[in-house]
């Protein structure tokens, strides 16, 4: 919502800070946000990291907006808990004072935006030489500005609940201020002036919505993928094989009539031999294993058991639908159909048969 107003300058407070700086630089950059800070600095280089301040021309006249934090106890500790250890809250009169010959050169009227509550921005006011100071993080209401020390102090109470307002009537040197006229107005209050703001918080209320719910959706696919991935993971693990119950979903009447035939038991037959765990027998008896005489790991997982639809047609990861998965020929079946354990093989007539 600040993006959409269009600031020209944003001072930076301290809950801006809340969630430390990368992610406080990220929202300024997507969001084009002008922020300044003069006194928010590296706490090694104790250079500000923000913008001290900007220039900005209104009706002919070059405005420059300072921005200020106020280094309170509590205030810092907030932002340091959360907050990049990288940063530092320095001196407002210090850190100010620092930058204000050089907008002072630039701009024919000086703004500070003084985040510092009311105790500190008066004495900002008296100490420095600045034309107008808004304060902020201070609840109060002050529509017409107070005079102090030759600056005009302006407050519009805080969390945004009011829209303030300063007209100033210069003179024709440009800095002189001749007449000033300030307003709060209520953003709850009804009228022409803030339904503007409500279509512009709508609009900023459905734009989180729909960017959430991207991100939801965002996040829903990457589990879907991480699932899908993991299972392949582990089908890739018992070399390649998704297992005959998977095959089912879509041939199911070639499942049934395959598990009509003695591959779909050939396990069991080992088991009944009482040799499903020896590893000179497991190759011809599993589905997937290259090795049919020597079974290193007899540990075989229950997906691998009996001579399945992938022994035949490869791994379902390479299923296809161009006729080229369909594996046949003598010599697939004489891996395991060999003359010592399958002395009577007789292709064509095993073919009719054992197939499915
Ligand atoms: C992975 C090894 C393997 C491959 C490859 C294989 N078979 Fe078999 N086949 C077996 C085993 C083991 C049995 C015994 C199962 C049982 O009785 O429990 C068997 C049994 C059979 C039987 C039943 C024989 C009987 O006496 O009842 C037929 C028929 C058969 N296979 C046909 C084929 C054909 C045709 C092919 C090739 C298209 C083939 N098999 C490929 C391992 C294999
Ligand atoms: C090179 C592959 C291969 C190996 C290794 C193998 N078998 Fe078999 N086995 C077959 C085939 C093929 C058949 C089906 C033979 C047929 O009916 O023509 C079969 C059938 C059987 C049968 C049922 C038919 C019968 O002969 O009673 C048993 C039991 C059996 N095997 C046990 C074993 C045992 C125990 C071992 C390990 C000592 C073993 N097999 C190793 C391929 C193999
Ligand atoms: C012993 C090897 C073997 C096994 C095990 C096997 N198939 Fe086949 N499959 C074949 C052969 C051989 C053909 C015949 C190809 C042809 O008709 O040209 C075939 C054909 C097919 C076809 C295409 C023609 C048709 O019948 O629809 C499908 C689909 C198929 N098999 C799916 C499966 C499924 C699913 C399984 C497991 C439930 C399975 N097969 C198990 C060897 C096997
Ligand atoms: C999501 C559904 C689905 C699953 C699961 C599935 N298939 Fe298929 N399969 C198909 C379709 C659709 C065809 C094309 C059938 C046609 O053209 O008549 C096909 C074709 C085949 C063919 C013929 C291949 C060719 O190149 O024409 C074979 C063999 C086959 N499937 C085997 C398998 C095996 C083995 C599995 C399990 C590992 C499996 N299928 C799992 C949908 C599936």
């Amino acid at each position: 919502m600040m993006g959409m107003m269009d600031y020209d300058a944003i001072a930076v407070g301290e809950m801006d800070l809340a969630f430390g700086r990368p992610f406080l630089e990220e929202m300024a950059e997507k969001y084009d946000l002008p922020l300044i800070s003069a006194n928010v600095v590296d706490h090694k280089t104790k250079e500000p990291i923000f913008d001290p301040y900007v220039v900005r021309e209104v009706d002919g006249v070059r405005v420059g907006f300072v921005g200020v934090i106020s280094p309170e106890r509590h205030i810092i500790a907030q932002v340091e808990t959360k907050l990049d250890s990288k940063l530092e809250i320095g001196d407002p009169t210090e850190y100010t004072s620092k930058v204000l010959p050089e907008v002072r050169e630039q701009a024919d009227l000086v703004v500070l935006l003084s985040h510092t509550g009311i105790e500190t921005s008066e004495f900002l006011a008296e100490d420095l030489d600045v034309d107008v100071l808004v304060v902020g993080h201070y609840p109060a209401i002050q529509a017409q500005p107070k005079e102090i020390g030759g600056t005009l102090v302006a407050m519009a109470g805080s969390k945004s609940d009011r829209f303030g307002i300063l007209d100033l009537t210069l003179g024709p040197e440009g800095g002189e201020i001749l007449r000033h006229e300030g307003d709060a107005i209520r953003l709850m209050a009804k009228g022409p002036e803030v339904a503007e703001i409500t279509l512009m918080a709508q609009e900023a209320d459905r734009r989180e919505k729909e960017e959430r719910r991207q991100k939801q959706l965002a996040a829903q696919r990457e589990r879907e993928a991480a699932r899908q991935q993991e299972k392949t993971a582990k089908v890739q693990d018992r070399g390649g094989v998704f297992g005959a119950e998977s095959c089912k979903a879509c041939h199911e009447p070639v499942y049934e009539s395959w598990m009509e035939t003695p591959h779909a038991t050939a396990f069991a037959t080992l088991a009944e031999a009482d040799a499903w765990d020896n590893p000179d027998c497991i190759g011809c008896h599993v589905t997937g294993i290259d090795d049919k005489h020597f079974v290193d790991d007899v540990n075989v997982a229950p997906e691998v058991w009996n001579v399945q639809c992938e022994e035949c047609h490869g791994s379902g990861l390479q299923h296809a639908r161009d006729g080229s998965y369909v594996t046949i020929g003598e010599e697939l079946c004489r891996k395991c159909h060999d003359s010592e354990n399958s002395p009577d093989f007789d292709f064509e007539t095993y073919y009719e048969y054992g197939v499915h």
